[in-house]
């Protein structure tokens, strides 16, 4: 072989291991929400209300809000009426569009996206929940759940499948035939629930899930949340009851469009609050005997010990809702 071509069987050897060991190595998972800079204004000149604007620099321009989410992250977003939640929620679900910023959902640039391509990236990777359910009337829990399934192209017996069994994780399998009049709140809020999870998405989008329902109903929901939380899906959660928020492993207050505290209350990799330490959680609860009797699917709270973190062979949550592992980068 003369020395060029051994040269060059050399650096062709070197660039297949290279891309071998690249192959091999595992991706670290970028984070599944990175904003930076975010601004979204409405209005203009004087009369412009900055519904998010971060600090400020000397001159009072609005430098606006970052924010990182990583993979298995249970993040409550609080703060006072009109402080920009749902401006936050809009911009993080892609139902709306910032006025300056970047946003890197899953990471992808979603600024760069079209109206088509938004539509898919918000049907396959998010789930939405609503305080109002936004359930459609007249048509059955199982047709409901069914829905974003359909849009995605997923084939019919598929979709059945998949849709009765998300709706068995809410503890609602015996209900796939009833309409939404047909239910009580919390169980409306339940079917929604499932709808949001059927697509496994990587995240999980709620914007005062629990603000229509009794205490009971609201515990009901959350022990999903949890449940679906500690079985490694990442969950973003509006509320402004203190009691919700004590479910989260982070939690961000706005005030007036501004991040005003972010506190780590559990962390990233791990199990929620309330199954770290039920007893404990419970404990400061105002409805302990609500969360102690609660059965969510046929599942009790003392079936899965705080201490030991769920087996996702073992544990149906995982397999059933084709949950992503637990990697978030570390913050
Ligand atoms: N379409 C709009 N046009 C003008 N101003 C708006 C618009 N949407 C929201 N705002 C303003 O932006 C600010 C933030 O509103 P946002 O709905 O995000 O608050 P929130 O924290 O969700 O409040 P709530 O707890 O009442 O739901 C408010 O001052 C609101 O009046
Ligand atoms: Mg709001």
């Amino acid at each position: 072989m003369s020395p060029r071509h051994s040269a060059l069987a050399r650096r062709t050897k070197a660039d297949t291991a290279a891309v071998a060991a690249q192959a091999a190595a595992p991706k670290a998972r970028p984070p599944v929400i990175a904003v930076r800079r975010l601004v979204k204004s409405y209005g203009s000149g004087d009369a412009a209300v900055h519904a998010l604007r971060g600090p400020e620099d000397p001159e009072g321009t609005p430098l606006g809000v970052d924010l990182t989410i990583s993979e298995g992250d249970f993040v409550a977003i609080m703060g006072s009426s009109g402080s920009g939640k749902s401006t936050l929620m809009n911009i993080l679900g892609c139902l709306d569009i910032p006025t300056s910023g970047r946003y890197l959902l899953d990471g992808i640039d979603v600024g760069h996206l079209d109206e088509h391509q938004l539509s898919l990236v918000r049907n396959r990777k998010i789930g939405f929940i609503f305080q109002s359910f936004n359930l459609v009337p007249r048509t059955t829990a199982v047709a409901q759940v069914e829905l974003p399934l359909a849009y995605a192209g997923v084939r019919k017996s598929e979709r059945r499948r998949r849709a009765m069994a998300a709706l068995t994780l809410v503890g609602l399998a015996d209900r796939a035939d009833h309409r939404p009049n047909e239910l009580s709140g919390g169980q409306q809020q339940r079917v929604a629930v499932a709808r949001a999870l059927v697509t496994s998405p990587a995240m999980l989008l709620a914007d005062e899930p629990t603000g229509n329902l009794d205490s009971r109903s609201t515990d009901d929901v959350l022990a999903i949340v949890d449940r679906l939380n500690a079985a490694g899906r990442t969950v973003v959660l509006i509320t402004h009851e203190d009691e919700v928020a004590r479910h989260a492993k982070r939690v961000v207050r706005l005030v007036d469009g501004q991040i005003y505290e972010d506190i780590r209350q559990a962390p990233v990799r791990g199990l929620p609050p309330a199954l770290l330490d039920p007893v404990e959680f419970a404990s400061h609860t105002l409805h302990v005997s609500n969360v102690k009797a609660n059965a969510i699917g046929g599942v009790r709270y003392s079936n899965f010990p705080g201490s030991d973190p769920p087996d996702p062979h073992a544990d149906p949550w995982s397999a059933a809702v084709g949950a992503r592992t637990v990697r978030g980068e570390a913050e």
